[in-house]
């Protein structure tokens, strides 16, 4: 680490996160606590100036290549600056036609073409990829709710990338192997893991609190010309290399397709690889469909195929609960109560509520094999096969 990097990192990890909390302990004061507009003037001008300055010298330094993880820690932390200017509406992208942070944009644009990923700060910046310094990881306020939303991302991220682990190891093996056994069993303790996890993020993290003061943060921002939408806890290979190896979703259909093009650069990209290499896969649920005539009377047929089926609907509840429970719970409820006015800036993705609602309620029902005329699901063939059981 340059010493350059290492300051503006000590930076992010203190001083900004004093900023960040002095103001959503004033913006929580007010009625409408969504306002941000003239309040606490003096710390914002210090949060631009601070992060601007720290910017300004990194850009100086040049190319200052110190090799992926390098480069990547420091693009998240411009992005973590850049999404708070964003959030505290220093920057508003429907505003400006190109971000004022002009070193922020130039120093973020250089580090994210360069490797690869998208020029703004990803979930793996918080999650997966954020180094602890004495068992504290970078976040942008000291509040409990943040804590523990990131906390709770991180461990599910953690537990569909080892379920997606497990799936991606029968591929090779085929699903008769004896091994794929134990396969399917830790891909469904994972998921388990998953809908474990979030019943408790689903139970603690308080709404209000998080609606108003950690949601915030994953807006959309500018970066030079173009905006680049919110980092969301989806970002990642995993979950999609469940859907794709399950087989309840499929990679040539549009809609689905059109999802896992958008989000590329928003992944490691290791994980780029992994989801790409996926995409070219035939499913486990087709490998199943193709001997079931000639092996529905074989003792591992009936014991794989029940396994199989059992991970996909505990990868069926998963979507259920996040659906029903969480985006409902700390989207959908308090985005009714909030003042109109806010209501264009709500999501992370950018689109209005209904449309976002309506394509997460798409991947639930893909998920869920439900029945659907309007969307490809995977319905008749799960029915077909839980038939071959009998
Ligand atoms: C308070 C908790 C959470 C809320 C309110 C929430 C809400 C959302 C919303 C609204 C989206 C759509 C993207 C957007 O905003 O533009 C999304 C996407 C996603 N979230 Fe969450 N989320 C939460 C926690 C989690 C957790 C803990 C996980 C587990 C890893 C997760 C996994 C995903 C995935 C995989 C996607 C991408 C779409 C998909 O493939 O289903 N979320 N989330």
């Amino acid at each position: 680490m340059t010493e350059n990097t290492w300051k503006f990192d000590e930076w992010i990890r203190t001083q900004f996160v004093e900023h960040n909390n002095e103001l959503e302990c004033l913006y929580w004061q007010q009625s409408d606590k969504a306002n941000v507009e003239g309040i606490g003037e003096e710390i914002k001008k210090s949060l631009v100036e601070q992060g601007n300055y720290y910017i300004s010298k990194l850009l100086q330094e040049g190319n200052t290549d110190e090799g992926f993880d390098a480069d990547f820690d420091l693009l998240g932390n411009v992005g973590l600056f850049m999404a708070a200017c964003r959030r505290h509406e220093i920057t508003e992208p429907s505003r400006e036609r190109v971000s004022p942070l002009h070193e922020a944009s130039a120093l973020s644009m250089q580090i994210g073409a360069s490797i690869g990923v998208t020029p703004r700060f990803a979930t793996a910046h918080l999650t997966t990829h954020n180094r602890a310094v004495n068992g504290r990881y970078k976040r942008f306020t000291d509040l409990d709710a943040e804590k523990l939303f990131v906390d709770y991302n991180t461990r599910g991220i953690l537990a569909f990338k080892r379920a997606a682990d497990a799936l991606l190891k029968i591929k090779p093996i085929g699903v008769s192997h004896p091994m794929a056994e134990d396969l399917f069993k830790v891909a469904y303790q994972a998921l388990a893991d998953v809908y474990q996890s979030n019943e408790i993020l689903f139970s603690e993290l308080d709404s209000d609190a998080f609606f108003y003061q950690v949601r915030p943060y994953y807006k959309p921002y500018r970066v030079g010309q173009h905006i680049y939408r919110g980092a969301n806890a989806g970002d990642f290979a995993g979950i999609n290399v469940i859907d794709l190896l399950l087989g309840l979703c499929l990679a040539n259909e549009s809609s689905y397709s059109q999802l896992l093009v958008d989000k590329f650069l928003y992944m490691m990209p290791e994980d780029q690889r992994i989801l790409r290499d996926c995409m070219r896969m035939t499913s486990l649920m087709d490998e199943f469909i193709s001997v079931m005539d000639r092996s529905r009377h074989q003792v591992w047929y009936k014991k794989h195929l029940a396994l199989f089926l059992s991970v996909c609907e505990m990868h069926g509840k998963t979507a259920q609960q996040h659906h029903n429970q969480l985006v409902e719970k700390y989207i959908a409820v308090p985005a009714n109560s909030m003042n109109q006015e806010h209501m264009d800036k709500l999501t992370a993705s950018g689109p209005p509520l209904n449309v976002l609602l309506g394509a997460l309620e798409k991947l639930k029902d893909r998920r869920n094999a439900v029945k659907r005329d309007d969307i490809v699901t995977r319905f008749d063939d799960i029915q077909k096969l839980k038939h071959s059981l009998s």
